[in-house]
């Protein structure tokens, strides 16, 4: 018999095959998981103990074993062998090489409780990671905004210029969309933030385990209800692709308005060249390849989220080996959101705003319109009529029969006072209620933002 199938050796006659081995195996990936898995192994071994399970000699000789395995694991050092399946065998083979008593490490335990635990401690410390680096892209957002001062710049629709706003609330409106992915990563870690170790392969267990005990020891805020639950419950891996595929999904949006922003045509931003690259051939260019990652990015996460919520659906209860399928693409997408919070974090906060160019666009006369319109209105005009008068003047213009503003101060029910609404930077601090453009308001806002990232 080969030294394969160790685990299960009592069952089989033959070893396994390679082409077996080859699929099942875990270790590439999972070994990312051992310290994670040590510390589940320490939990379990105290609770035994605790329980009786264990004389404390024998405790004492795994954890002292557990110790050694995660030093030679982190230090390189630790002989990977053949019959290494996974993380959570390989290490019980290391722990029982160095202590005999390792034979009861995996008492009243499977590894499908113990994988599941595993993955819960990994999420949860993953989670805090990209917490920590969204606050960090929301800081430097907020920096760049307090920075702005009263600049303004054209907002858009249908990327059509629309109305003028204050850069700074432009920056607000992407640091918002931050603040909900926060909000949903901590959601997502409240759920995962449960044990699953106690549940046993999917039943539980005759021996007298304390599965609260474990859980306490891991630092988890709860532990299961229900032990087939617990061995095939991965929504908190769904849920943490969702709110890291939706990230990514706004990282892309900020990308692709960096790459717009950065072309000659807009010209209202110049990106440090730490954060550009050019080209092999043509030497002028200056590429925004941060931003266009950013954006390519967010296909893979989507990607992860509908690929793993496929592999889920359908299972029966309770684990099956499909859910081995839920690690690398988790462990990608944390990869991936960190890269690129990263990269567009550095590349935000040395990016310098043409300021010049943006007020050059945004004090188009045409965007004004709508101010002309409210101003008819809050001189008793219906809407609908204002609008139609605005219009009128908007489209003569454009026919060549005027200047917009001599249009506007020739016309009876508008005049002069209208006609200097046109002037530069007067549309822009119009727009003064809550929540709106005006760099007025977004003093305010700014206050609210400064809150939450508090
Ligand atoms: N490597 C497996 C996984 O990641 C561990 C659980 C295996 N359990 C089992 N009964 N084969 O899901």
């Amino acid at each position: 018999m080969s030294e394969r199938g160790q685990l299960w050796h009592g069952r089989f006659e033959g070893g396994p095959s390679e082409a077996l081995q080859a699929l099942n195996d875990s270790l590439p990936f999972d070994q990312r998981m051992f310290r994670e898995d040590i510390a589940g192994s320490r939990a379990h071994v105290q609770m035994l103990a605790d329980v009786g399970l264990l004389e404390e000699a024998e405790r004492d000789g795994i954890l002292a074993a557990l110790d050694t395995a995660e030093e030679e694991i982190a230090g390189g050092t630790f002989a990977f062998a053949e019959s290494d399946e996974d993380i959570h065998t390989a290490v019980e083979r290391r722990v029982t090489e160095l202590e005999p008593a390792g034979a009861k490490m995996h008492t009243g335990r499977s590894r499908n409780d113990q994988v599941a635990t595993d993955v819960r401690l990994w999420t949860l410390s993953a989670i805090d990671e990209v917490l920590d680096l969204v606050a960090r892209l929301q800081g430097t957002l907020l920096a760049q905004a307090e920075a702005a001062g009263d600049a303004y710049l054209p907002g858009y629709t249908h990327l059509q210029q629309a109305q003028p706003v204050a850069l700074a609330h432009h920056l607000l409106a992407h640091g918002w969309g931050l603040a909900r992915d926060a909000d949903r990563l901590r959601d997502a870690r409240r759920r995962t933030d449960v044990s699953a170790l106690g549940a046993g392969a999917l039943a539980g267990s005759s021996l007298p385990l304390d599965p609260a005990k474990t859980a306490e020891y891991l630092g988890f805020g709860a532990v299961f209800d229900n032990s087939l639950d617990a061995v095939a419950d991965r929504d908190f891996v769904a849920e943490t692709l969702f709110a890291l595929a939706l990230l990514g999904v706004h990282l892309s949006r900020i990308g692709e308005e960096l790459i717009l922003w950065a072309s000659t045509e807009f010209g209202f931003v110049e990106l440090d060249d730490a954060f550009s690259t050019g080209s092999s051939m043509m030497p002028q260019k200056k590429n925004p390849d941060i931003a266009e990652l950013a954006r390519g990015k967010a296909g893979r996460l989507v990607g992860h989220l509908t690929g793993f919520l496929t592999t889920l659906k359908g299972l029966p209860l309770t684990y099956n080996k499909d859910m081995q399928e839920d690690k690398e693409p988790l462990f990608d997408a944390v990869d991936t959101v960190r890269l690129t919070l990263l990269a567009l974090d550095g590349m935000i906060s040395s990016a310098t705003f043409r300021t010049d160019r943006m007020a050059g666009q945004a004090d188009s006369p045409y965007a004004a319109a709508t101010d002309l319109a409210e101003w008819l209105v809050a001189r008793g005009m219906p809407f609908r009529q204002a609008h139609a008068v605005v219009g009128e003047q908007v489209r003569k213009a454009l026919a060549g029969e005027g200047a917009l503003h001599e249009l506007v101060a020739a016309h009876p029910d508008l005049g002069t006072e209208a006609a200097a609404l046109l002037a530069p930077g007067v549309s822009v601090s119009r727009r003064t209620t809550h929540g709106g453009g005006s760099p007025e308001a977004v003093a305010a806002q700014l206050e609210r933002f400064r809150a939450t990232l508090a």
